[in-house]
């Protein structure tokens, strides 16, 4: 299989116009590495200027079938775009069906349970995922008529509603990510855990440990506490609150490890972040920010934020987690946090 080599920061402007070009091979997984985005292509695309690379590819079951089924319903592009831009949470597809599909949007939702005997609903983006609890606006247009689900990842079950809690599968490999540094006996506080994926698939990694997992939203934290049960994960400790409270009031001085999953404002809880470590904490820090200069505006905010509480940072690695919007990625930057200068 052909495979065109993509700097991260250039993947979605790429994936759009190979779709464009009839060049995207859909019924194939494309993947990543630290710096590049390998695409599957039915043959090399007019001048993208990029690297092509042959190697084994993996193929997506649906994309064929879901080809079938609707190719004399959407063009070739609207297909494409669709493909690989739905996602699926447990049993339930989410999909984004723009305003120019809104008329086929049954025919689209019938074709993907058809295509997938193990999604039983299909729910449609309504809007933007918004509000303080970063709930996605949904609404279902086929299929069972609910929006609970279990999800597997990683090896953890998860409970959860999409319609009242956050969760996206987008977030999948930087959870296996981090889960892979933690070392045992590690203090771990995980500010915005939402249902918990990020400590639940610490803790199944690395069972000696503490986990601290504060979350804001009531549906999520109860969710998080089915997971627990459910997953009989016996080190994390859930609680239910603003994550600066909890940890200014309980949890000074505390952590080995910070996950701070909130990319939409996890800088202004940069100073809390600071509070909590002991020396030597390491620190994941999620955010927007724009593709052409993505790291510079939370570097420096990490910068200011270690001089006002008199510590010194190490940035250990930067890069960028996916395209989130138009010219806009999300982003990670881990650094380690000095208190005591040596
Ligand atoms: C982007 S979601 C991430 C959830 C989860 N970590 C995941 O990866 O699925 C951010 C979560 O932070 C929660 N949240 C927002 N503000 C918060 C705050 N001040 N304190 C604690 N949690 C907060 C939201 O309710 C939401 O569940």
């Amino acid at each position: 299989m052909l495979f065109i080599k993509v700097p991260k920061e250039r993947a979605e402007e790429v994936r759009r116009s190979i779709i464009a070009d009839g060049v995207y091979a859909v019924d194939y997984k494309a993947f990543h590495d630290d710096k590049y985005v390998y695409f599957p292509v039915l043959k090399s695309p007019i001048e993208t200027g990029y690297e092509l690379v042959e190697m084994e590819g993996e193929k997506f079951v649906r994309a064929k079938k879901l080809r079938e089924l609707l190719s004399d319903v959407l063009t070739k592009e609207e297909l494409e775009n669709l493909i690989t831009s739905y996602d699926v949470v447990g049993d339930i597809a989410i999909v984004d069906v723009p305003e120019e599909l809104q008329k086929k949007e049954m025919k689209i939702a019938d074709a993907i349970l058809k295509t997938n005997k193990h999604i039983k609903v299909v729910a449609k983006k309504l809007g933007k995922v918004e509000s303080e609890f970063r709930i996605r606006p949904l609404k279902v247009i086929a299929g069972e008529n609910r929006t609970e689900t279990t999800h597997m990842e990683h090896g953890c079950r998860m409970r959860l509603d999409i319609g009242k809690v956050y969760f996206s599968i987008r977030l999948s490999h930087e959870r296996k990510r981090i889960a892979e540094q933690v070392r045992p006996f590690e203090n771990i506080l995980v500010l915005f855990a939402g249902v918990g994926p990020f400590p639940l698939v610490i803790a199944k990694k690395q069972s000696n440990t503490k986990i601290i997992a504060i979350e804001l939203n009531p549906e999520a934290v109860k969710y998080m506490k089915e997971n627990i049960n459910i997953n009989r994960t016996k080190n994390i400790v859930v609680e239910e609150g603003d994550a600066r409270k909890v940890v200014l009031d309980k949890y000074k001085g505390f952590a080995d490890r910070i996950v701070m999953p909130l990319p939409r404002s996890a800088d202004k809880f940069l100073d809390v972040a600071f509070s909590g470590a002991r020396d030597d904490c390491t620190v994941h820090i999620y955010g927007f920010a724009p593709i052409e200069n993505p790291y510079a505006d939370i570097e420096k905010r990490i910068i200011d934020e270690a001089k006002k509480a008199g510590a010194k940072v190490e940035i250990l690695n930067k890069k960028i987690v996916r395209p989130y919007a138009p010219k806009v990625v999300q982003v990670v930057i881990d650094f380690r946090i000095r208190k005591v200068v040596k």
